[in-house]
């Protein structure tokens, strides 16, 4: 068991993890958008939900296109998905009344929180995701015709666990839920303790 509790939780933290092996399965929209309605409900600075989500599914004339952007590290295993989702977060946001835009310095940190209540959703909702940062962003930026003043923060890739063997063997052998550090490694009261 590579996930031992030091704490009662709620199994959905536990039971989400990342793998890389997947079975080929179309998603359709309703799914996807569910894990997407999800995002949509997390918290940000000034409520100013700086998360935007460019996406393709499997079977559509997206999907090829987007797979190319990956490096070719995760697109080999990516490729059996069934949807990429790019993660982008807006880097300014006008409050109401105000004239100008400000930034608010938490545009990576809200949109974090959004991609976590998204891989959670999809998590509860049966899907596997994994979260990946190798993707080409110029590339990206040109594709999906982002304009200015948006950033790629991630993509999140979704699809339903497939079997091991498609992976390449040093693969194989990851494709088990990771471990964490402990909460004392972690966590202190009053004082940073630390190493
Ligand atoms: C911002 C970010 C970027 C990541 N980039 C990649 C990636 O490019 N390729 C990959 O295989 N995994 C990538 N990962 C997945 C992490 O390695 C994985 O989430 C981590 O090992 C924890 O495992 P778990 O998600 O199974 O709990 C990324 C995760 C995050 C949050």
């Amino acid at each position: 068991m590579t996930r031992p509790l030091e704490r009662g939780i709620d199994p959905i933290f536990i039971n989400r993890w990342s793998p890389r092996a997947f079975d080929e399965s179309g998603i359709s929209e309703s799914e996807l958008l569910q894990f997407l309605e999800a995002a949509r409900w997390a918290p940000s600075a000034y409520n100013a939900q700086p998360w935007r989500f460019v996406y393709a599914r499997r079977g559509t004339a997206h999907w090829q296109p987007f797979l190319d952007l990956l490096v070719p590290y995760n697109r080999d295993w990516a490729q059996r998905a069934s949807a990429i989702v790019f993660v982008l977060a807006a880097q300014k946001f006008t409050p109401e009344g105000a004239a100008e835009a400000i930034e608010t310095g938490y545009a990576a940190y809200d949109t974090g929180a959004a991609v976590a209540y998204l891989t959670l959703q999809a998590s509860i909702s049966g899907w596997h995701s994994h979260i990946i940062a190798g993707f080409d962003r110029d590339a990206a930026k040109t594709l999906l015709k982002i304009p200015e003043g948006y950033a790629f923060e991630s993509a999140v890739v979704i699809g339903r666990q497939g079997d091991p063997s498609t992976l390449p063997p040093a693969l194989q052998e990851r494709e088990t839920p990771t471990p964490r550090a402990s909460l004392e490694q972690l966590v202190a009261e009053g004082v940073f303790t630390f190493k």
